[in-house]
């Protein structure tokens, strides 16, 4: 199974930047636009993973969520990976506690190295982001880079890590495998918590949590995502 990790955003936050990017899209139809539905804020991508080794990651994933109390986060500004003028990745940034999110992508490869599925480019040092449209060819996104530069998201509080399995195609499906809460601040971390199975969904328990809806735990999520253009 190709796995990743990830964080959530809510509703809101996705909407307020589908309400900055959707006018952009029909101008750049040769860009391979990631839908709303699909947006995340991947922690670790651990590629393909085998069926015992997906079932140690709950435990680890578990671990690792309950090191880190809840972050404040926004999304704000825009780049393009290897860079704007030849891109592959256009993408908007992420701000706030972005040291606490690098933390808790630490922990989470970590956790993925001991169950026996190192992140596939753990290498390359965390940069957090949010994908919101790959390149067939490498493209000169530099105008959307500065139309999108401006912006600055309402922050949330992201509380949950998920893990997702991600189902290739032309539009690529994402399905929640598990998800687990970060600790709650002032308490230990003793509680087990966490859902997996696919079963739950995200959203209970923690406030303020970012959302996985309910869209996204199963299906037709337009991802737009393939090997060939990954960063
Ligand atoms: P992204 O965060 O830049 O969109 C599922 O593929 C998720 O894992 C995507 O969010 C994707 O990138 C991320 N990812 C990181 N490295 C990847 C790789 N080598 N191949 C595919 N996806 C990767």
């Amino acid at each position: 199974m190709r796995l990743f990790v990830a964080v959530a955003l809510p509703p809101e936050a996705a909407g307020e930047l589908d309400a900055v990017v959707a006018p952009l899209r029909p101008s750049w139809p040769e860009l391979r636009w990631t839908g709303v539905d699909a947006w995340h804020l991947t922690l670790a991508f651990l590629g393909e993973v085998d069926e015992v080794v997906t079932s140690r990651l709950a435990h680890r994933m578990h671990n690792a969520a309950r090191r880190h109390t809840p972050l404040s986060l926004y999304l704000a500004g825009a780049g393009a990976f290897p860079g704007p003028r030849r891109a592959r990745v256009l993408w908007t940034g992420i701000q706030g506690d972005v040291r606490g999110l690098g933390r808790l992508a630490d922990s989470v490869a970590a956790g993925a190295r001991k169950a026996g599925a190192p992140p596939a480019d753990s290498g390359r040092g965390y940069q957090p982001h949010l994908t919101l449209a790959r390149c067939r060819a490498p493209a000169d996104v530099s105008p959307l880079v500065d139309r999108l530069g401006s912006f600055a998201g309402t922050p949330w509080v992201a509380s949950e890590i998920y893990l997702i399995h991600s189902r290739l195609g032309a539009h690529p499906r994402y399905e929640v495998l598990g998800s687990w809460p970060m600790r709650t601040p002032g308490r230990g971390s003793g509680q087990r918590g966490g859902r997996s199975g696919g079963a739950s969904g995200p959203g209970g328990g923690e406030r303020g949590s970012g959302s996985w809806s309910a869209g996204k735990r199963s299906n037709g999520n337009r991802g737009a995502e393939d090997q060939t253009c990954a960063p």
